[in-house]
């Protein structure tokens, strides 16, 4: 098999949750072009329809799966059911969709039940509810390839962030006990830690946050596409459990990053 036909993914169909925007967008894009069917999810169906327009015209097929909350696991499930049913053979799922920012900037005193419930389980619930629908079918179907999404914030203390912190902490450990579990009926698990990338194109904006980035720059959203293909693909066949920070080096530049003064974060 020629290098680049590892990366190919015709035939196969992917779950991808927060396909509507940003990162997700992205993912959902790039396994596209690498040949694989998309099944969208969210609760919004407004940007589900934009990535599915996106998708359809590379001739790809699509299913949007709107109306789904992933920390409702009787919502995830039905989701799960139908895009089995539609789409035949689920081979990836990608844990994508969560939720920066709960409670952020409160101190521990401040926090309310209803701020531990939301970060806790958008960043770190759905992913276990995700996970749990869809591995019977892969065990089932010979295999197949989950790939969690988490932060850098999975690797630092968070001063006064403790929700985002703690639930991207549980992701790679998730990401861990899954490809432990399933290492022998072919699932490979695997985590992806981005580290900054903008929602905004205001070059004032992006010009500040670079230059606290050792790269002096920050990441792009579609830089994300070929990492994800490559853990969706053949070509990562013996790579699981491991998390692959995608920072320009910010992890590397230490606990916090470069330019960053902890006390100045909350
Ligand atoms: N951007 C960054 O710099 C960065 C850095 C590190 C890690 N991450 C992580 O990367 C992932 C994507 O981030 P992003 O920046 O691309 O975020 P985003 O643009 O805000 O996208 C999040 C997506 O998740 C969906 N979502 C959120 N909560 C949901 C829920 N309860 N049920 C179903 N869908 C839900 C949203 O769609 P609906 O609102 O329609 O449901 C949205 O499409 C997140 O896990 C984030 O923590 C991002």
């Amino acid at each position: 098999m020629g290098i680049l036909d590892q990366f190919d993914l015709t035939g196969e169909a992917a779950i991808i949750t927060g396909a509507g925007s940003g990162l997700g967008q992205q993912m959902a894009l790039a396994l596209a072009d690498a040949g694989c069917d998309v099944v969208g999810v969210g609760r919004r169906a407004e940007p589900l329809e934009e990535t599915g327009a996106l998708i359809r015209a590379k001739g790809r097929r699509y299913l949007a799966c709107p109306g789904t909350d992933v920390t409702d696991s009787a919502q995830v499930n039905a989701m799960v059911e139908r895009a089995i049913a539609e789409m035949g053979r689920i081979s990836v799922l990608i844990n994508n969709a969560g939720l920066g920012g709960s409670g952020r900037g409160k101190t521990l005193p401040e926090l309310t039940d209803e701020d531990w419930h939301s970060g806790i389980e958008s960043n770190l619930y759905s992913a276990f509810y995700c996970s749990r629908a869809v591995v019977t079918h892969m065990v089932e179907h010979g295999g197949g390839r989950i790939i969690n999404i988490t932060s850098g914030w999975g690797f630092r203390g968070g001063r006064n962030n403790f929700m985002y912190a703690i639930a991207k902490g549980g992701v790679i450990q998730l990401t861990k006990a899954l490809a432990m579990t399933y290492a022998r009926d072919n699932i490979r698990c695997t985590c992806i830690a981005p580290g900054l990338f903008p929602h905004t194109d205001d070059p004032a904006a992006l010009a500040q946050l670079a230059e606290k980035q050792p790269a002096g720059r920050t990441g792009e959203m579609w830089e994300i596409g070929p990492l994800a293909v490559f853990l969706s693909s053949a070509a990562s066949d013996y790579v699981s459990g491991d998390t692959i920070l995608i920072d320009g080096g910010a992890i590397a530049a230490g606990i916090t990053p470069a330019g960053l003064v902890p006390v100045a974060e909350g």
